[in-house]
């Protein structure tokens, strides 16, 4: 998608090293990092430097090409693989990105290696790119059909950042709306702030606003009036972990917008590629929550008047705080699954018909 009218994908290999558009500095500086080594990519991944389920995914599979191209000893990528499962404990595409590298690498007994190595994290992240366009064909239908009945603008909340800074290219939750913004629907995005890290605010409007739809950041706790007051005719979030049941680990404050959906009868939906997909873990109270340093809810950043970033205490010195990341939508909450192949029911029957 485009920042000041160029088109960018988030993650990609150019003259030996991996490139990166770094989040920890948007929306208010542009930066293009370089990634030289796995330990480059695995930073990169625990401070956000690159976040979001797919995201994650890719980085870590051109982390392994990464120390592929560093040091080409088994023990090494070994070890490669199992710190990069390890940098960030939610989002399952981290460890089935890994794992399809190495089971990849695992054939192979070659000079050959790195380019193998090169060529799959490539595949990944095309094949990524291209599952969150069918996912946008797919979302298309449920937005056009509400236009067709409303016949006005199609609002449409958001939380965290599902968005094509997340992914490859598309996004998940904003695919559907950047489909129905090329056919020609009006549609206005309410996008949550999403603290304690403003993914919403700092990422999903700035994403918007450089395509150019129309969108409002609200608090985190608006969504509920909002939906009272009938000004919210869908939602659509991503996920990090879907389990096969159609329970939904996504965003903290996705499990409170999901209730908030439920009360007031506005169809919640969930967008996510198979590789979000975990098919081993069958009780939501074993998917392991990140949570993430205090001082991401006690200090705000931000730029003060020249243009430098900032970061300010916002809380009382003594004051505890606790910063969980993640939290979990039961299946019953969820209108439906948008994913590549489809629209399904959030149940094992329902993925099960699509992904056998
Ligand atoms: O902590 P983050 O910013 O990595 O969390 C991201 C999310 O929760 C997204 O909604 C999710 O990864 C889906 S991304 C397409």
């Amino acid at each position: 998608m485009r920042i000041e009218g160029k088109e960018y994908r988030t993650i990609w290999f150019e003259n030996n090293v991996v490139k990166i558009i770094d989040q920890t500095k948007l929306p208010h500086q542009f930066v293009i990092k370089e990634l030289k080594t796995v330990k480059d990519a695995i930073n990169a991944i625990k401070v956000m430097e690159v976040r979001g389920a797919p995201l994650i995914g890719g980085t870590a599979a051109y982390g392994i090409a990464l120390a592929v191209q560093e040091n080409n000893d088994l023990e090494f990528i070994k070890k490669s693989s199992e710190d990069l499962i390890q940098s960030r404990p939610t989002a399952i595409n981290l460890k089935w990105a890994v794992d399809r590298m190495m089971k990849k690498l695992s054939s192979i007994n070659s000079d050959q290696v790195l380019d193998i190595a090169l060529n799959e994290a490539k595949e990944i992240c095309d094949e990524d790119e291209k599952f969150c366009e069918n996912i946008g064909i797919n979302g298309l239908k449920i937005i056009e059909e509400i236009y067709n009945k409303k016949k006005d603008t199609v609002n449409i909340l958001t939380h965290c950042n599902a968005g094509w800074l997340a992914t490859i290219n598309w996004g998940t939750a904003t695919s559907p709306i950047y489909h129905a913004h090329k056919k020609g629907i009006p549609v206005h995005v309410w996008v949550d702030e999403t603290r304690p890290r403003n993914q919403g605010a700092n990422l999903t409007s700035y994403e918007l606003n450089e395509e150019e739809i129309p969108n409002t950041i609200i608090a985190d706790n608006t969504g509920g009036i909002l939906m009272q007051r009938g000004e919210v005719d869908m939602c659509i979030v991503g996920t990090d972990r879907t389990l096969s049941n159609g329970d939904v680990c996504n965003k903290i404050g996705t499990y409170l917008k999901a209730l908030a959906a439920h009360d007031n009868n506005v169809p919640f939906y969930v967008a996510l590629p198979s590789s979000t997909i975990d098919w081993d873990i069958k009780d939501a109270k074993n998917i392991p929550i990140e949570e993430r340093n205090s001082e991401e809810l006690s200090h705000v950043e931000g730029i003060d008047e020249n243009n430098e970033i900032k970061k300010v205490l916002i809380y009382p010195t003594k004051s505890k705080a606790m910063n969980l990341a993640f939290d979990v939508t039961p299946a019953k909450y969820v209108t439906g699954l948008i994913t590549e192949r489809g629209i399904s029911e959030a149940s094992f029957n329902g993925l099960k018909k699509l992904f056998k």
